[in-house]
């Protein structure tokens, strides 16, 4: 925008310098009128200028100006952010990129997402991809050998990897806010990443995403890091910056293991901060994720990561089909993917705890809000495979089957029109689970489907300040063997607490 309200005054100028054949007076007053033209333009101009003053003065000096003018973030981009203003950025190989590509079969839409998978190598003449017109566009990374690496229990790659975001900068590709990095094994839903991006002004330099789940890491690698599996998002002015010295610093950090490493080392140079946001999941754990998903905090669910080191998400299928299963009930309210609602029936004394398009609990009795958001301790440490710390509070789930809630997983959700949607879940029981004989139990234990109606969550409600919905459940007599509920914002005052 700049460039082009420059140039028109100087034309206007043109045109009145060099008029044929006029008398002087005429000349003088055209003079006169041409510099006022121009010195009102002027000032209307820098009064424009200075209105935007966030833009850090600073980057004005640098000689990088050719990559401001291809950027919105820098030239009046006021729209809000939407998918096309994002780059990603996948870290790939050629070798994994054969079976992981079907994690970005799920997030990826042609011609709607851009950017690219960046390979080690061009893939070899047998290896031909199926439909790759559903996966993102691969590149080969430049040559990394001239680097330092020297951290003995790490891979080289990390530095090509670091390198992405200085190569997709480089592309010079139009009106991008964002740098989206992630891995070929991360899965995004991009719609939430989008209504996550919008509440950050990109013409400012941010670095958004998320820690480990295990402690372990955190300590080992950096509290202070997005981890690059979760998935971070770099904005265009920051990007400006971090690609300048990314390359010195890179061997400086030559010691450090992983590329994201690497990439906070540079950002920490800039003295940028990570903004933390919860939904970016690194998935560092083992064993089984439920406890994690099913206590999903109260923030869009952006990604996914590490699903080829978990057990499946949901059970008796395989890894891929049930994230797309996950993907399928997203895409019918982004939203609400895997948000948190409980609630009592106090005729009963049972509280529903509902985790969105993923599963329900039902508890045959009335455990505090306090534990109900507490997520289940289904899964272990990355590093050690050990019980503990996170970086989010758990609890053991009983080997006592009576001190265990009922789990129900999604079946199918149902759009019932006016953005309203059914979600039914059905009751699971693992292989050999004993189930508890106490007779009060025994109401609850034949339930075996639970239904959930909900309105969609849309990006406006995630610009307020973060509050769980409250849910009821509708007491139907009619209605044996199942349970209905129905999710909605909250009333004045009203709160989970059983009375
Ligand atoms: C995103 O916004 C830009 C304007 O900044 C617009 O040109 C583009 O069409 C939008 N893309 C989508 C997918 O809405
Ligand atoms: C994407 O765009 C290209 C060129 O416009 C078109 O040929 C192709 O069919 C489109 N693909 C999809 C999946 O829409
Ligand atoms: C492709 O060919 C190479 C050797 O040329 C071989 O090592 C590799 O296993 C082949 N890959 C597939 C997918 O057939
Ligand atoms: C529910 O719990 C309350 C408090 O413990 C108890 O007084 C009441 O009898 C219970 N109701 C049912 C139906 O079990
Ligand atoms: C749940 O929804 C299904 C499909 O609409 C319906 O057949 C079933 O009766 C409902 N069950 C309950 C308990 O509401």
């Amino acid at each position: 925008m700049s460039s082009s309200t420059v140039q028109n005054p100087l034309k206007a100028w043109k045109s009145f310098v060099f008029p044929t054949a006029i008398k002087f007076a005429d000349v003088f007053s055209v003079l006169l009128k041409a510099g006022l033209a121009f010195c009102s333009f002027s000032l209307v101009f820098v009064f424009f200028y200075l209105s935007r003053s966030y833009h850090p003065p600073h980057y004005h000096h640098k000689s990088l100006s050719r990559y401001f003018l291809q950027s919105d973030g820098l030239t009046g981009g006021d729209n809000p952010t939407n998918i096309s203003h994002i780059l990603f950025g996948i870290g790939g190989s050629a070798q994994t990129w054969h079976t992981r590509r079907h994690y970005s079969k799920l997030w990826w839409q042609p011609n709607v997402t851009r950017g690219f998978v960046w390979l080690d190598r061009n893939p070899l003449q047998n290896e031909t991809w199926t439909e790759p017109e559903k996966t993102p566009p691969y590149k080969v990374s430049e040559d990394t050998s001239s680097f330092k690496y020297t951290c003995w229990y790490g891979s080289r790659s990390a530095i090509r990897i670091a390198r992405i975001v200085k190569e997709s900068f480089e592309l010079g590709l139009n009106n991008v806010r964002w740098f989206v990095m992630g891995d070929d094994d991360t899965v995004f839903f991009t719609e939430n990443l989008v209504t996550v991006l919008q509440k950050y002004d990109h013409s400012q330099m941010y670095y958004i995403g998320g820690n480990s789940e295990s402690v372990e890491q955190d300590v080992i690698h950096s509290y202070g890091m997005a981890y690059g599996g979760g998935g971070f998002a770099i904005s265009y002015p920051l990007a400006v910056e971090l690609v300048k010295i990314l390359d010195g610093c890179i061997n400086r950090y030559s010691h450090y293991y992983g590329s994201d490493q690497k990439i906070q080392g540079c950002i920490s140079e800039i003295g940028v901060q990570i903004t933390k946001e919860p939904g970016f999941h690194q998935v560092d754990i083992r064993g089984n994720p439920y406890g994690l998903l099913a206590a999903h905090p109260v923030a869009p669910l952006v990604s996914l990561h590490h699903l080829d080191y978990v057990e499946p998400i949901f059970p008796n299928m395989d890894r891929i089909e049930a994230v797309a299963k996950l993907v399928e009930a997203y895409k019918m309210d982004p939203g609400r993917a895997l948000q948190h609602s409980f609630c009592y029936d106090l005729r009963r004394n049972w509280s529903v705890s509902v985790a969105w398009g993923y599963s329900v609990q039902l508890y045959p009795w009335l455990p505090t809000a306090k534990v109900l958001e507490t997520a289940f301790r289904t899964f272990m440490t990355w590093r050690s495979w050990g019980e503990e710390p996170f970086l989010l509070n758990t609890r053991p789930m009983s080997n006592e089957p009576c001190e265990r809630p009922l789990v129900y997983f999604l079946n199918r959700v149902e759009n019932m029109g006016e953005e309203q949607t059914r979600s039914m879940y059905t009751r699971h029981v693992e292989d050999g689970e004993k189930g508890c004989d106490r007779v009060d139990y025994a109401p609850a234990g034949a339930i075996q489907l639970v239904n959930v109606t909900a309105s969609q969550l849309l990006p406006d409600w995630w610009k307020k300040a973060p509050r769980r919905q409250c849910c009821e459940v509708i007491n139907d007599d009619n209605e044996l063997g199942g349970v209905q509920v129905k999710i909605r914002g909250c009333y004045l005052f009203e709160s989970v607490t059983p009375s």
